[in-house]
């Protein structure tokens, strides 16, 4: 009895059971009410006494090891989703998985190196809400109320109330920098904006700015020009070049739209610079003095300049991305690309 339960021991640890119908045709085989081992409790029934306590352990443990086998095998078809119904053996010689680390957004990549820039300026951070009121958004900006200077940027309002909008730009932070602070002023506050504009590979209704501020006694253009070409250098390299063109703005005087040399081509022209070889990067002026009048500083005393450029539109120059809708798609290939840039 014992040398039998011995082999049979031996073949259940031997079976092969890779497929459903294997491990069926175990149990039919060792474990029905017609298997071998309900076969040997019959048996059991017949062994000496002086020996059916040793013979009774063994059988047990048989018994126990075979279900184990089944049990075991079962679960892992149950948790395989292989429709074929077989197992597959672990293949311990494949190349592990490598670790996926993520990298930072595009956006964040180029915004956190202006902010070093400006920073190593002696350029400080404030931040203000995106949830914004008419006064530090338009008015205190020199934006009279009804007037056409409004129309430049496509606003949210929220709901009912004209007094709430979305910022439409990051000047506001200008407003909320001058109440709480007295000059010197040095301050860049990145963040959202919002602009009611249809969604398309230029426009968006969400994208990022960063403004300046510098206020102090006899703060002059050429300050501005120079802290921008400085900028621009460190950004883009040494050779780049930057040109002021004039523009309008309620709340400096004069005002100008900022272009940098084209960093793709030199200057020379190309499909980036549409051949012009100059590209734009932002708008700037000198404080209205009615907006330092507006946030109690005297203009008589003190001057300042401020710009602001747009994050997602440096980044698209910077890397050749054609649609600004892939910054916000989450595409994981797109954003794969950047993830060894610091
Ligand atoms: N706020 C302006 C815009 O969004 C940019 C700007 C900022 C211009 C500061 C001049 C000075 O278009």
């Amino acid at each position: 009895m014992l040398d039998k339960i011995k082999t049979i021991s031996e073949r259940i640890e031997a079976y092969t059971i890779e497929t459903k119908d294997q491990l069926e045709q175990f149990r039919l085989e060792f474990l029905s009410r017609k298997g071998e081992i309900t076969a040997l409790f019959d048996d059991f029934k017949t062994v000496a006494p002086d020996i059916k306590r040793a013979v009774g352990q063994e059988l047990n443990k048989l018994k126990v090891a075979a279900q184990n086998r089944f049990d075991s095998i079962q679960e892992q078809f149950e948790q395989s989703t292989d429709s074929k119904h077989t197992l597959r053996a672990t293949d311990l010689t494949l190349p592990v998985i490598p670790n996926q680390l993520g990298g930072k957004h595009p956006i964040s990549v180029v915004h956190d190196r202006i902010v070093e820039v400006f920073e190593r300026m002696g350029f400080n951070l404030s931040e203000g809400p995106e949830i914004e009121d008419d006064w530090h958004n338009f008015s205190a900006l020199n934006f009279p109320e009804n007037h056409p200077a409004r129309e430049m940027q496509d606003t949210f309002f929220i709901e009912k109330n004209p007094d709430v909008v979305l910022r439409t730009h990051t000047s506001s932070v200008q407003v909320r920098v001058m109440e709480n602070e007295k000059p010197p002023i040095r301050t860049i506050s990145p963040g959202r904006v919002y602009r009611n504009e249809a969604i398309s590979a230029r426009a968006h209704c969400m994208f990022h700015q960063i403004e300046g501020l510098y206020i102090d006694k006899q703060v002059s253009f050429s300050d501005l020009k120079n802290t921008l070409y400085h900028f621009a250098k460190e950004l883009f390299g040494a050779e780049t070049q930057i040109r002021f063109r004039p523009s309008y703005f309620p709340f400096t005087e004069p005002s100008a739209e900022i272009d940098v040399s084209c960093f793709i081509c030199n200057g020379k022209g190309c499909g980036v610079c549409k051949q012009s070889g100059w590209v734009e990067i932002g708008g700037a002026g000198m404080v209205d003095p009615n907006v330092l009048q507006n946030n109690g500083i005297d203009p008589k005393k003190y001057s300042g300049f401020a710009f602001g450029m747009g994050v997602e539109r440096i980044t698209m120059l910077k890397y050749q991305i054609k649609d600004l809708r892939l910054f916000t798609e989450n595409d994981i290939r797109f954003l794969r690309q950047f993830k060894h840039i610091q």
